[in-house]
């Protein structure tokens, strides 16, 4: 039987890897939805080449573009998540949650009742509400498997163990300023930053690769997962990208999981984690394998990992300040309105202001205050760009 799915964020980097996945394995799959921003010409030839009825765009001006535009009428054009209802009779089998942001916080959150799997690569979400997801998880008895490929590999590596975990390793690529001087770094450009050695990815997470803030996000994502204390958790360099991460357990025993740096892997093995094909991929990459060089990430060089120190232990509001805070900022050095360093030493004053400062102990009780917290970080980090223009 086809597995019914849909993919949240067609038109991005992780959608568009996914279906890649599908049109190689057409007889395997029926598409149900998908779903894009803006992106109303490439959904289009997307729901045309799988024969795709329900489409969301939620841009309210290309919504009512694409409305205007589309001939097809088995083509159902929705503008908002609220229609999950309407086009859900059923759990489907597996849903992808790839929308960038925040705002893919509450579609996912909505896609998990209408799921029997759901994979989220929606890091985000996961970092901002994960007790909301989580709960609703298991209220659904949705299963759930994690898409960024160190999550994927951490879940791979200890999903059949009963083996306490000791330590976990991060492992980090350095991005692509890791070997250049802080005079190149200082003149960085965004090409500069979304020049990534090994990951092929969307704008906003390669400039997070350059600043190791994506390693930030990741640890934090990864202890509300796994549930494990950040003392745990180790990042290291590892600038081939291919092992994922290396788990240590208390009997001793050290695993390590490696793949090639293709999204296409942790994507496949969410569909088919039954195991019930096999994916083509490279032989094993003794070059890489003999000269793995794993190093401990220099702070002068990363100044966004101090940022570890602030981490509260517990779900809180802290999360989305410090999302919505690196997002502004990450912004503001595509348009090269500010310099690649003051992301991060921007990032670390700001989340030091005192009417942010009050969260760092406030548990998201909801999507809305998650929502509103963003709303309040965005306006304080705007006027903090203002000021020091
Ligand atoms: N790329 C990777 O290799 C990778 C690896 C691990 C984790 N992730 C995570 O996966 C998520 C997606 O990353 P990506 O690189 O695929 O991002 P991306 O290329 O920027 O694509 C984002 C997708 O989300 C849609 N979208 C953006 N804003 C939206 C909004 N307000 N409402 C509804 N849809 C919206 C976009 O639509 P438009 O096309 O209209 O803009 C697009 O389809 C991120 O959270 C990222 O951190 C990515």
């Amino acid at each position: 039987m086809k597995k019914k799915i849909a993919i949240l964020g067609s038109t991005g980097s992780i959608g568009k890897t996914t279906l890649n996945i599908v049109k190689k394995n057409k007889k395997d799959f029926e598409i149900i939805l998908l779903t894009t921003n803006k992106n109303i010409k490439k959904i289009l030839k997307q729901s045309k080449e799988f024969n795709v009825k329900n489409i969301i765009v939620t841009s309210n001006y290309h919504f009512k573009k694409l409305k205007k535009i589309n001939i097809n009428k088995n083509l159902k054009i929705y503008n908002s998540f609220k229609n999950l209802k309407k086009i859900f009779k059923t759990k489907i089998d597996y849903s992808m949650c790839a929308i960038s942001g925040i705002d893919g916080l509450k579609p996912t959150f909505d896609m998990i009742k209408f799921s029997k799997n759901i994979g989220i690569a929606n890091k985000e979400s996961i970092i901002c509400g994960w007790s909301l997801i989580n709960k609703e998880i298991k209220k659904n008895k949705t299963n759930f498997i994690p898409i960024d490929s160190e999550h994927f590999s951490i879940w791979s590596l200890i999903k059949n163990d009963i083996h306490k975990i000791d330590q976990i390793i991060l492992t980090a690529s350095g991005g692509p300023f890791l070997y250049k001087s802080k005079k190149f770094i200082n003149k960085a450009k965004p090409e500069d930053a979304l020049n990534h050695p090994n990951w092929s990815m969307g704008q906003k997470i390669s400039v997070d690769s350059a600043t190791m803030m994506n390693k930030v996000f990741e640890l934090i994502e990864a202890k509300k997962i796994f549930n494990l204390n950040q003392k745990k958790f180790t990042i290291l360099i590892h600038p081939k990208s291919y092992i994922h991460a290396i788990v240590k357990y208390e009997n001793g025993l050290i695993k390590l999981l490696a793949h090639d740096t293709e999204m296409s892997i942790p994507i496949f093995n969410f569909f088919y984690h039954d195991r019930s094909k096999k994916i083509f991929s490279k032989p094993i990459n003794l070059t890489l394998l003999n000269n793995l060089s794993f190093s401990q990430p220099n702070i002068k060089n990363f100044p966004s990992l101090k940022v570890l120190k602030s981490i509260p232990k517990n779900d809180t509001l802290f999360e989305t300040i410090l999302i919505t805070v690196n997002d502004e900022l990450v912004k503001s050095f595509l348009k090269n309105k500010i310099k690649f360093n003051d992301i991060s030493q921007h990032l670390l004053k700001i989340i030091k202001i005192k009417e942010l400062r009050k969260y760092i102990y406030k548990r998201p009780i909801n999507i809305k205050e998650i929502l509103k917290t963003m709303n309040l970080s965005k306006h304080i980090t705007i006027k903090f760009l203002k000021k020091n223009a």
